[in-house]
Parts: structure tokens; C-alpha cells; sequence
């Protein structure tokens, strides 16, 4: 990859971004500040991008306008499959809007009307990567499967159990398929990376609080040690 686009959701984790990566310059956009420099000897450029599928979508292209040629996300995410754990991570196999809803119309749960695609893959490459990282880093607690994404806090036992049942995720979050979607728009590999906040149940709001820092500090050595073995 000529250039790596890394998206975090944190402040916590874009600061650790400051302070490691090299800076040849920074830019604004739509209100997004962007952070080129280089990291293990590799170009990059980097944001925080605020919270939704939106903020996601925006900064996505703008990385992508800017030159990368992939692009990493990083953050935190509720549990969905029952084995997972706090402070587990997942890396997306594919990315699937979970709020995108036109059933009325006879389209599937999270289907985008009129298009062929709707749950967009991750490039196997970069999901290896990020595997071989979580492998090294935190060994046993990470798994590869697919990540949901709304702009909702998921937040009750109902809701997480419908979210496994009827769409087999693995977490649920606010950005990665709306990320996911763009990259596919502009033929650019992603891979989404989550540790594990919560378990999108009764008490989401409780560790999703505990967990941030936390989870910032594993989330950024996941992408250390991914540009130390690209
Ligand atoms: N990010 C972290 N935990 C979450 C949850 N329970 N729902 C949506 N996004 C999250």
C-alpha cells in the first residue's frame, strides 16, 4: 500500500496516533482535522472521526480523495456472539448496516434497496493481518466475523439477541459498515478492528464508560504492530 487511512473513534486513541506517527503535514475538512505522516515506514494519514455512520462516510472519502489505498478503523464495539468477552476484539469479515430497514417494502433486514451488495467484505489480506496482530498481542481473546453497524447504543439483552439471531454478528457499532460502504464505492480494501466495550445489554452504559481507555490502548497497538509486519 502506497498510503494507510486509519479512522479511530477515539480521542484517547488518535492522541497515541500524535505521538507515534511522523507528521509531513495535517488538513481540514468538512470539519475533520487529517494527519499525514509516516508510521514504521509506511505513509499515512489519519482522523478522528466522530460518532455515526455519517461522520464514518465522510472521513472515509476524504481519506480515500486524499490518497489511501486502504484503510484501518479502529475503536471500541458491543458484544454480540455470546462467547465474546470485554476487552475481546473482533476483526470484520464484512461490515452490514443493522438499522437499514425497508422490510415493508419486502427487502431482507439491512438490505440497501436496488443494489447487489449490502454486506461488503473486508479485504482478507488486511483481516490476516489484524488477526496475526491480535494473535500476538492478546492471544485466544480475538475472533473474525461480521460487524453491525446503526446509529444506535445498542443497549438491551432483546435488541443485542436479535442482532445475533437474525443477522449473525459478531459486535455492533456505530461506523464500520457505512466505512465499509464507501470503501467499496471506491474499490479500496478496509478492515474494521473492535475491542470489546461492552455486551450491548442492560449494562452497556456502565462498561462502555470503564472500558475506553483502555480499549484505546490495545486498539493502537493492534495497528502498531499490523504496519510493523505489512
Ligand atoms: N460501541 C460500543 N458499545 C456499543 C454498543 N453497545 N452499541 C453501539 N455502539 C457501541
Amino acid at each position: 500500500y502506497h498510503k494507510i487511512g486509519i479512522v479511530g473513534a477515539m480521542a484517547e486513541e488518535i492522541e497515541l496516533l500524535h505521538k507515534h506517527v511522523v507528521k509531513t503535514g495535517s488538513f481540514v475538512k468538512a470539519g475533520i482535522e487529517y494527519t499525514e505522516g509516516t508510521l514504521h515506514g509506511h505513509n499515512v494519514v489519519f482522523c478522528k472521526s466522530g460518532v455515526g455512520k455519517v461522520n464514518a462516510a465522510v472521513c472515509t472519502q476524504v481519506l480515500i480523495d486524499a490518497g489511501a489505498d486502504c484503510v484501518l478503523f479502529t475503536g471500541v464495539a458491543g458484544a454480540v456472539a455470546p462467547s465474546l468477552n470485554i476487552g475481546d476484539i473482533v476483526v470484520s469479515t464484512s461490515c452490514l448496516q443493522h438499522d437499514f430497514d425497508v422490510t415493508p417494502l419486502g427487502f431482507a433486514r439491512g438490505q440497501i434497496p436496488y443494489q447487489d451488495v449490502w454486506e461488503f467484505q473486508a479485504a482478507p489480506d488486511l483481516v490476516e493481518l489484524a488477526a496475526s496482530a491480535c494473535e500476538r498481542l492478546f492471544p485466544g481473546r480475538s475472533l473474525k466475523g461480521k460487524v453491525l453497524s446503526g446509529d444506535q447504543f445498542i443497549a438491551s439483552r432483546d435488541a443485542v439477541r436479535g442482532l445475533y439471531e437474525e443477522l449473525g454478528g459478531a459486535c455492533t457499532e456505530m461506523e464500520g459498515a457505512s466505512l465499509a460502504q464507501v470503501c467499496a464505492m471506491n474499490g479500496v480494501p478496509f478492515v474494521v478492528i473492535r475491542s470489546m466495550s461492552d455486551k450491548a445489554d442492560g449494562s452497556a452504559h456502565v462498561n462502555f464508560a470503564e472500558f475506553t481507555i483502555q480499549a484505546s490502548v490495545n486498539s493502537h497497538a493492534i495497528i502498531d504492530d499490523m504496519l510493523r509486519h505489512l
